[in-house]
Parts: structure tokens; C-alpha cells; sequence
């Protein structure tokens, strides 16, 4: 951080969004509480980290081959996919389709007939309307799983709130969407979460692969777990004898277990989102949420006057206005460089920023960004020594990894600060996990449909 620059009684306004040593060490102790109450049957039902059997638990081989659809629902974009796989090669034809907001929030009934819309659609254009093909749904939100293709919704997450789903199968919902159109037919392989996806796409060519990581819109992990910790599973097969948990650790703090770290801005941004009281850690890693939290510190300074001489425009202090993208924008620029900061300014409409403004503005935007690669490390690391292997990969994919400039040099450094001595771990950014990866664990599923 260019910290030199900045101005020391606003620096000293940021600390609470600074988290020390021993403050992450406190989160990893209670996370890893939070993580075995959800394992265990016992416990499950009042546990906040839920940590969802999956029920995949081979991970591929490389010799996967065959044609798939996929789905990918549960980020900014709903896609549909294509995609042949063959030993070592894959091929993948794609088209993305919005889901307006009226849809987001309306009824279940429509949000699945419009994606049965985009997949006839998409089947006709790609011209296998007339084939079976098997599919993969990436749905990226917290599923109860009873099998590899039945999940019932828990809750929905990021901005979605549609009646009528809560509480149900989501395959059984889509494939009554499909049902009610009568002009397409598909074999439903697979249901799977993004950080599942993420995973298997990783895993495909690295078989250190073990943990599955998402800093995109929303947040969440899943990870390799030996069967007979997974006191929920319970499927006969014991296949590799491990199994994917989805830990849907986006939930956690939900109990009070974050209210010792979070902030005003935290309790600001929580107060206003779609579902109030849920998803508290999300809140404070995902890229739903960082430009807001940024915008609601930039707002108080400039109130309390250590900004912009206290004048700033209708702009930054109107909700949603502050873009995440530009955190990265702002961070992107050598450190003493203020070309991107004076650029957004001028975009939200503030002319008269000082260069000691700019300066200050891209502190804030550290301290927010650095605090969610803090927090998501802080998983990592839990997970890493939990799991106490001596090598692992780490895949991982979203738009705030992706885009932000120093997201993985900060994850680097605090997971190796935070993980067990004699543990070696890489962060790898894992490709299209939402498309290749449900193919995969399509592949997977017809593979060992085939074999037994
Ligand atoms: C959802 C998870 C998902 C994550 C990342 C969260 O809001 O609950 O299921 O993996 O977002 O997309």
C-alpha cells in the first residue's frame, strides 16, 4: 500500500477495516468450529456453514469424451453451453442471456420457463433441438442435495429472491419448464455448485486439485472430504472413498460469529440487500458488495470533511454508484499513479479531487480490497491445515480473483502467514469452472453410471 501519502487522521478513520494477525487467527478458529458442526449429523441442521454433501466424488481422469449442454445460473450472467470433450482437448460453443430484474425477483415458474426459453433457443441455433444430450446445471446457489440430480433450494443468495422455489427440487423445476414448452428433450446428469465446477475444471488437468474457490459475485468454497467425515453422506457407493463438500461458507458470521470485525459499512450494506441477516461474510469478500462498501467509507469521509473539501456529487453518494470494477480500476495504477482514480472521479463527477484526495481514495479502496483477500484467505488456510496435505492447488475463479490487480498476491501472502508449516499450496486460476466443470461432473456421472 502507498501509505505514506496518505493522509494520517483518514488513515486512522480505515483501521477498522483492517484485520491483524491475531484477528484472522480468531475468524479461522471459529470458522473451523462452524465447518465441523455442519460435517456432523448431529449437528447439521443448526449449523451456519452448512457444508453440503455434493455427491460428487470422483474427480475426472482426463479420459472424459462426449458432447454436453451445461447451464450456468447464479452469477451476473445466465449462460447455456455446448461442450465436447475428448482426451486432453475440449471444445466449447457458448451464448449468454440476461435475466432482467423482474425476473430475479418474480416468480419461480418464470425465472425457469425463460431459461427453458434460452436453452431451446441456444439447442436450435447449436442444431441438436432433435438430440438427448446429457446436462450439467451449474446452480450457484445453497442446495440441499438428496443424489447427483435432485438439490433442494435453502435459500437464494446475491440479488435472486423468485417465489416458489425455496424448499423445492430445482432439477424437478426445470425439467417441469421444460416439460411445459414439449419441444426439446434432455438428460439432466448433474446439479452442481460454481466452486464444484471450479474444482473439477482444475482437477482435470491437476490432480492436486482439492479445494474450489469463488470471489466473483458472490462468495464460497468446497473442498475434498474423506466420506466418513461427511457424516451426511449417504449414498451406498463409496467410489473414491472422498466426496466434494460445499461448505456455502458465504453464510457464515450469520449466528454473530463476524460481528466483532464487521463495520458500519457492513451493518449499511446488510441492511439494504435483498435478504437482511444472510450471507454476512459474502457481504464483506464479494464483488455484489465491495464497491458499495467502498462508496459508503468515500461517502462518511467526505461528510466528516477529510475528503473532497466535504463537497462530492449526487453520484458517489447514491447507492449502488461505486462499482467494484473500479476498485480494481482505481488499485490497477503503479503505486504514486492516479490517472484511473481521477478518471472514475470525474465519471461519478467530481472535479476538483486533489492528488492528496486520490491518494486517500485509493487507500480506501486497499483497505476494503485487501480486508475480503484477508477473509477469504483466512478460509483457505483453515481448510488447507484442516485438511493437512502436504501439496494442494487451489482453484479458483470470479470476477474480483480475476479482475483485481493484487487479489492473488494478497491471498498468497496471508495464506502463507496463516497455514500450517510443511503445507505447500498454489492459487490457480481454473477456467470456465461453470462450463467445462459441469460437463465434467456430467462426464463423470455418465462414467460411472456406465461402469456399474
Ligand atoms: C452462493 C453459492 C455460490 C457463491 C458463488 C453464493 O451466494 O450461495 O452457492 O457458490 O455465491 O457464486
Amino acid at each position: 500500500m502507498a501509505a505514506e501519502k496518505v493522509d494520517p487522521v483518514l488513515k486512522e478513520r480505515c483501521k477498522d477495516l483492517i484485520l491483524d494477525l491475531d484477528t484472522l487467527r480468531e475468524i479461522s478458529r471459529r470458522f473451523l468450529h462452524d465447518v465441523d458442526k455442519g460435517l456432523r449429523k448431529d449437528t447439521h441442521a443448526t449449523s451456519i456453514v452448512k457444508c453440503f454433501v455434493t455427491y460428487v466424488q470422483d474427480l475426472p481422469n482426463g479420459t472424459e469424451n462426449g458432447k454436453f449442454l451445461a447451464l450456468d445460473l447464479g452469477g451476473t450472467n445466465f449462460r447455456v453451453l455446448l461442450i465436447e470433450l475428448s482426451k486432453d482437448h475440449f471444445e466449447m460453443r457458448s451464448k449468454i442471456y440476461a435475466i432482467p430484474q423482474h425476473i430475479m425477483l418474480g416468480s419461480g415458474e418464470q425465472l425457469f420457463d425463460h431459461i427453458a426459453d434460452c436453452l431451446a433457443s441456444f439447442m436450435k441455433q447449436e442444431q441438436v433441438i432433435a438430440e438427448t444430450l446429457p446436462l450439467g446445471f451449474t446452480f450457484s446457489f445453497p442446495l440441499t442435495q438428496k443424489g447427483l440430480t435432485k438439490g433442494i433450494l435453502e435459500r437464494w443468495t446475491k440479488g435472486f429472491n423468485c417465489s416458489n422455489c425455496v424448499g423445492n427440487d430445482v432439477v424437478q423445476l426445470l425439467k417441469d419448464a421444460i416439460a411445459r414448452r414439449g419441444d426439446i428433450q434432455i438428460k439432466v446428469c448433474a446439479i452442481l455448485n460454481d466452486t464444484t465446477g471450479t474444482l473439477m475444471s482444475c482437477a482435470w488437468k491437476n490432480p492436486n486439485c482439492r479445494i474450489g474457490l469463488i470471489v466473483g459475485t458472490g462468495s464460497n468454497a468446497c473442498y475434498v472430504e474423506k466420506q466418513k467425515n461427511a457424516e451426511l453422506f449417504d449414498d451406498e457407493d463409496k467410489g473414491s472413498g472422498n466426496v466434494i463438500i460445499n461448505l456455502e461458507w458465504g453464510a457464515f458470521g450469520d449466528d454473530g460469529a463476524l460481528d466483532f470485525i464487521r463495520t458500519e459499512y457492513d451493518r449499511d450494506v446488510d441492511a439494504n440487500s435483498v435478504n437482511p441477516g444472510r450471507q454476512l461474510h459474502e457481504k464483506m469478500i464479494s464483488g455484489m458488495y465491495m464497491g458499495e462498501l467502498t462508496r459508503l467509507a468515500l461517502e462518511k469521509f467526505t461528510k466528516e470533511g477529510l475528503l473532497f473539501e466535504g463537497k462530492a456529487s449526487d453520484a458517489l453518494f447514491t447507492r449502488g454508484k461505486f462499482y467494484t470494477k473500479y476498485v480494481s480500476e482505481i488499485e490497477g495504477d503503479p503505486a504514486g499513479v492516479i490517472t484511473s482514480c481521477r478518471d472514475i472521479l470525474e465519471e461519478l463527477g467530481i472535479y476538483h479531487a486533489t492528488d492528496q484526495d486520490c491518494f486517500n481514495v485509493r487507500y480506501v479502496c486497499e483497505c476494503v480490497s485487501k480486508r475480503a483477500a484477508d477473509l477469504a484467505s483466512t478460509g483457505i488456510a483453515t481448510l488447507l491445515n484442516k485438511m493437512n496435505e502436504a501439496r494442494v492447488t487451489v482453484a479458483i475463479d470470479g470476477s474480483v480473483y480475476r479482475y483485481h490487480p493484487h487479489f492473488h498476491d494478497l491471498m498468497m501472502q496471508t495464506i502463507s502467514t496463516l497455514v500450517n508449516p510443511g503445507i505447500k499450496f498454489d492459487l490457480m486460476l481454473s477456467e470456465d469452472g461453470s462450463g467445462r466443470g459441469a460437463a465434467l461432473v456430467a462426464a463423470v456421472a455418465c462414467r460411472t453410471q456406465q461402469k456399474g
